[in-house]
């Protein structure tokens, strides 16, 4: 529970209120992450704690997501498993949100009669009210509109006093892209930019309250700014945020290649503080293949970007997703992927095997890979790509690199490479690189964990892991 929340309880009770408890499971990627807090922050105005005992909670937010995979079904056994909670306790809530509730809306409820709330990706702000719905008046509801962007705000992000050291800022929703894969359009709608002045005083308070480093989110941020006449463009945005006192680091994802204007790549050598990292999907390397993806881009036009940025800004590290198994993916098209991958040398990648998504345009064409190629097309990326990022990783041995720490290691806490150093050894702070390497430090005082979040260290690489390093702290910069 974060500190704000246990304050707003403690304030709550004060008041007479007792609270409430509220679990939230979180499923899928970093703007479902953002919206579980925004919900949970939304909660705590109404007297609602978060738990992690399920067993306890007076209300179950399922906050899903829906880009892969059979998630639906996948929810739909976790609401079974729900029953017996909801036997026991009639006052339990039982609430299913983000993408799945987008799509299959009023759906749900049909299907899982102890199901009461189902509410899309624009209603968090609603989230208490329709609770309380729920809960008084025994409504069960699919709270899916889309709200027009010109009535749409986006939720408030509080201040955090639970010390955390690095934070997401949404600032856009929604994607105007019609990938044909891709089911986002259809559960998070058309994009509408946070107004800037919003996000700059976002990214004040949360400086205000320790955090040093941003992650600027939304389905394809480089399209910031498109919806509204006079509002900043993206790298404009990027800049102006970077110019915050206090803020030391600045990071974005995700994109698409046909927004990625000049001004973005000539950000990464200009702007001290965005951090050398670039997420950039290109999703196939076959000409055929993204144009029945529909992605507006080619192989030739996406690499010349690339080019562009490693002329300007050779120490960026690049990766990106990689769809297998697409319809029509032949042998060749699939080679042309690797040979891509082998060209431009990405230092880490998400690799997935297609899977239609209900709606979609590729969900008309004939699911032609059989599984079997999709699972060994994705194992040939993962090993090519491992090969890659082993040889990468390991030109950092011995070199010094500067760490923003954030916490408790949870590789620490379980990681194999551990074990012993757990058992016997001190606990470790984790943090990151600039190039966005996690890496480990054993705790060289007791307080470690108490005093290093939120500093810069300098750290020397003792050892490279698969996907992360341990080192040494050779002392603070910040
Ligand atoms: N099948 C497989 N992968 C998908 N992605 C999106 N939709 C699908 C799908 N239907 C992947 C893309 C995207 C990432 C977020 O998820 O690679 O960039
Ligand atoms: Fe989906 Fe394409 Fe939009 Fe990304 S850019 S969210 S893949 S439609």
């Amino acid at each position: 529970m974060t500190l704000s929340l246990v304050r707003k309880t403690q304030e709550a009770e004060l008041q007479g209120q007792l609270a409430r408890r509220v679990y939230i499971e979180t499923m899928g990627c970093q703007m479902n992450v953002y919206d579980s807090e925004r919900m949970a922050e939304a909660l705590g105005r109404h007297a609602y704690v978060t738990t992690t005992d399920i067993e306890r909670a007076d209300l179950i937010v399922i906050n899903t997501c829906s880009i892969r995979d059979r998630v639906e079904h996948k929810v739909l056994s976790m609401l079974g498993s729900l029953r017996k909670l909801k036997d026991h306790n009639p006052d339990l809530v039982l609430c299913v949100a983000g993408c799945v509730a987008q799509q299959v809306g009023q759906g749900l409820l049909a299907r899982v009669p102890h199901l009461d709330l189902v509410i899309g990706p624009d209603q968090i702000a609603s989230l208490p009210d329709l609770v309380a719905g729920a809960r008084d008046r025994q409504q069960r509801q699919a709270a899916t509109e889309f709200v027009h962007r010109k009535d749409y705000a986006f939720p408030e992000l509080l201040a955090p006093d639970d010390g955390r050291a690095t934070s997401f800022v949404t600032v856009m929703k929604g994607c105007n892209k019609v990938c044909s894969f891709c089911i986002v359009p259809f559960t998070r709608g058309r994009e509408v930019s946070k107004p800037s002045q919003q996000v700059l005083d976002e990214v004040r308070l949360l400086v205000q309250h320790g955090v040093r480093e941003v992650t600027l989110l939304g389905q394809n941020v480089n399209s910031y700014g498109k919806d509204r006449k006079e509002e900043l463009d993206f790298a404009q945005l990027l800049r102006q945020v970077a110019a915050i006192d206090g803020l030391w680091r600045v990071r974005f994802t995700t994109s698409h290649p046909v927004d990625c204007t000049d001004a973005l790549v000539e950000a990464f050598a200009r702007v001290p503080k965005l951090m050398p990292f670039f997420h950039l999907p290109i999703q196939s390397g076959s000409e055929a293949v993204l144009r029945g993806m529909r992605r507006a881009h080619g192989v030739d036009d996406y690499l010349q970007k690339i080019e562009k940025l490693r002329a300007l800004a050779p120490h960026v590290a690049l990766s990106t997703d990689i769809i297998v198994g697409f319809p029509g993916e032949t042998d060749a098209d699939f080679q042309l992927t690797l040979d891509l991958l082998a060209r431009v040398r990405y230092t880490s990648l998400y690799a997935f095997m297609y899977s239609a998504r209900p709606g979609t345009t590729a969900a008309q064409l004939p699911d032609d890979v059989p599984l079997a190629v999709k699972k060994a097309r994705l194992a040939q990326v993962l090993a090519l790509q491992d090969q890659m990022s082993q040889a990468w990783l390991a030109g950092f041995q011995d070199q010094e690199v500067e760490v923003l720490f954030e916490g408790r290691s949870r590789a620490g806490d379980s990681g194999p490479n551990s074990l012993l150093g757990q058992l016997d050894g001190p606990p470790q702070v984790t943090g990151r690189t600039p190039q966005n390497v996690p890496v480990n430090v054993a705790a060289t005082d007791p307080e470690a964990l108490a005093t290093w979040p939120g500093r810069l260290g300098r750290v020397r690489i003792d050892r490279v892991h698969p996907h992360s390093f341990s080192g040494t702290l050779l002392g603070f910069v910040a």
